[in-house]
């Protein structure tokens, strides 16, 4: 296939517009996979990504069409295409941009009946700042209320779209679905590329096989690369053999080659995909090219501390975290040690979904049982001998340097919010209450309103989005992009248990919030922590400060109550047992905490 008859287009679209769902339907369209057969869903492969619903990883598959709109006969030019899933979560936006570096189109989905979302503006822009050429598509014109009149006027107001451009489908019925791989083929222009250069290609995806190894998904930008071809990486110098090549088809198919323009795969002998860097270009061996320009590096928005929920298993955690971490290069992992829980790790993730997606890996895929701690976000601080330090944990903020805090800043994220206008009032309300700074208030159509506020990034990880959907009946779409620090009135507030700092539960809060913060912690922490043999006190400190206080009383629990004396073993017996229930408990000093007074506090803010 020259290039001319190659396509890589991607779909973007706002979470549940149906993203997913139109790309099963082109693959089918074209024979890559069966109708009806297989996992619903073929791009989303990941057991997380089934369950919510949701794109983490994107994908990659290509697919063969014959163009039969410009002739019926049969031997009308066949196209090579290569769709390039990425996912729609904010979170990810990484992913997307990383995912778009390779395309010279996209299919903008939106859905007819709920319009242009949060999403929907922010992958449109991502595109749009790639120079990629944007194709329309108003889903689900199916369902009864579908206005896409209204969605095309919103196209055009919002992004100058004209709307006799938009394509309308249902990826549902089918209807309309014709149109979309001809409009593909005819308004996408083809990867430009130096069919006679050495080769030169992007990395754009690794992650490792048990059985193949490393598998690299990469763009060919210049060249071939043939089976046997000696390629190296412009970042390491390392050299490979190229051991297999091919396409997604959607399974790996090897073709020996991949040709300009083309998107596929290579698996070179790499050991780990530390090897492959995301962004890298590889390059044919011992010729000197200019490296393609990379991607965004990965940004860690929320730092949070994983450590094995029970003691022992730190050799268990760390090899999860590893083999995870292989498949998931936008983590970053450093060995931490809490007083409270031992040895365990700090990871730093995108965002809070993404947090949560890794935890609940970690969980399902290699069974290991963790603690995390309250999440943060890397904060600034500045001593009174001008040096300044970012702050990930805030346990390495001491209460007491010896040195005075002067300044403190933080990072902020520029928020937009679609909502229908009823609703303006109560979201105002929740920016106001989350320290946001209104920018921006217009209207999309004559129901819906656009709000765009500056917020601190902290107020946003911690249970906005939910709040922002339950105020708003589910309505609210939000969507953030990272913008610059901020100075802020920051404090680090510890928990004490019998007068003990619990290194694993301190977080840095905004001076006005701590009071509330604190009670809050406190509060939770008395439901939370079962009565034990002696008196607990728990508070919440800044400084030497207490600013809440909560007491639990005392409480004899004697197993051996039941025994009616003499039997010694059934004594052994119900004292292991005893022991047991113990294991799910961290002890801190002499306090024992069940796990889920951890998860508990990750959701105070
Ligand atoms: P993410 O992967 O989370 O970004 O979502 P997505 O955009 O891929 O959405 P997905 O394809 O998972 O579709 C979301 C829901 O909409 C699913 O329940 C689909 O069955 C449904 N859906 C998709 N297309 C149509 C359509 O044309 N009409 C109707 N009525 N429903 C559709």
């Amino acid at each position: 296939y020259p290039p001319e008859r190659v396509r890589n287009f991607s779909i973007i679209a706002h979470v549940d517009h149906g993203k997913s769902t139109l790309a099963d339907r082109l693959l089918e369209l074209t024979g890559t996979i069966q109708k009806g057969h297989g996992q619903p869903q073929y791009l989303d492969k990941l057991q997380v990504e089934r369950e919510r619903g949701i794109t983490v990883k994107a994908q990659t598959a290509t697919m063969f069409y014959r163009h039969t709109t410009a002739s019926l006969d049969s031997d009308a030019p066949r196209y090579l295409l290569n769709l390039i899933d990425t996912p729609g979560h904010v979170d990810f936006s990484y992913e997307v941009s990383r995912s778009l570096a390779a395309c010279q189109g996209a299919l903008l989905v939106v859905d007819a009946a709920q319009g242009v979302q949060a999403q929907t503006i922010a992958n449109f822009y991502l595109a749009f700042e790639s120079n990629l050429s944007i194709i329309p598509v108003i889903n689900k014109i199916d369902q009864p209320t579908a206005d896409p009149d209204n969605v095309k006027d919103q196209l055009k107001r919002l992004f100058d779209i004209d709307p006799s451009e938009a394509l309308l489908t249902s990826a549902k019925t089918g209807k309309g679905l014709e149109q979309v791989l001809p409009a593909v083929i005819e308004r996408i222009p083809f990867p430009r590329g130096k069919c006679d250069s050495p080769v030169r290609m992007l990395l754009l995806d690794s992650y490792y096989d048990e059985y193949k190894g490393v598998i690299c998904h990469v763009a060919v930008v210049d060249g071939a690369l043939r089976k046997g071809d000696k390629i190296a990486s412009a970042s390491t110098g390392r050299a490979y053999e190229v051991l297999d090549v091919g396409i997604m088809h959607p399974e790996l198919t090897p073709t020996g080659v991949l040709y300009t323009g083309q998107v596929g795969y290579v698996i070179s002998g790499m050991r780990s995909t530390k090897e492959a860097r995301i962004g890298d270009t590889l390059h044919q061996a011992k010729s000197t090219v200019e490296p393609l320009p990379g991607f965004k590096p990965a940004k860690h928005m929320v730092f949070s501390g994983l450590y094995p929920a029970d003691g022992s298993d730190f050799e268990a955690l760390s090899h999860a975290i590893e083999k995870l971490t292989c498949n998931d290069a936008s983590v970053s992992v450093t060995k931490e040690t809490s007083n409270a829980l031992g040895m365990g790790f700090r990871c730093g993730f995108l965002g809070l979904l993404h947090m949560d997606v890794f935890h609940q890996r970690l969980e399902q895929e290699y069974g290991a049982q963790v603690i995390s701690t309250i999440p943060t976000v890397p904060y600034i601080f500045e001593y009174g001998d001008g040096s300044k330090i970012q702050v990930e944990n805030p346990a390495a903020l001491a209460s007491n340097p010896g040195k005075r805090v002067v300044a403190c800043w933080e990072p902020t994220v520029i928020a937009t919010i679609i909502i229908p206008s009823e609703y303006v009032g109560p979201v105002i309300m929740l920016c106001s209450e989350r320290r946001g700074e209104q920018l921006e208030y217009t209207f999309i159509d004559a129901q819906r309103a656009l709000l765009k506020y500056r917020l601190p990034l902290k107020e946003i990880i911690v249970d906005f989005y939910n709040e922002l959907k339950g105020i708003t009946s589910g309505y609210a779409t939000f969507d953030y992009e990272d913008s610059e620090y901020q100075q802020s009135d920051l404090v680090k507030m510890d928990i004490l248990l019998n007068g003990q700092p619990v290194d694993a539960m301190a977080t840095i809060v905004h001076n006005q919030k701590a009071q509330r913060v604190g009670r809050e912690l406190v509060e939770k922490l008395k439901k939370f922590i079962e009565r034990q043999m002696f008196e607990i006190t728990i508070q919440a400190a800044i400084g030497s400060k207490v600013i809440a206080r909560e007491t639990l009383s005392a409480m004899r629990k004697n197993v051996l109550a039941k025994c009616y004396g003499g039997d010694i073993t059934r004594k052994k017996k119900l004292l292991e047992k005893q022991k047991e229930g113990k294991k799910r408990m961290k002890r801190v000093g002499s306090v024992d905490i069940p796990q889920e007074a951890f998860h508990e506090l990750l959701k105070v803010s």
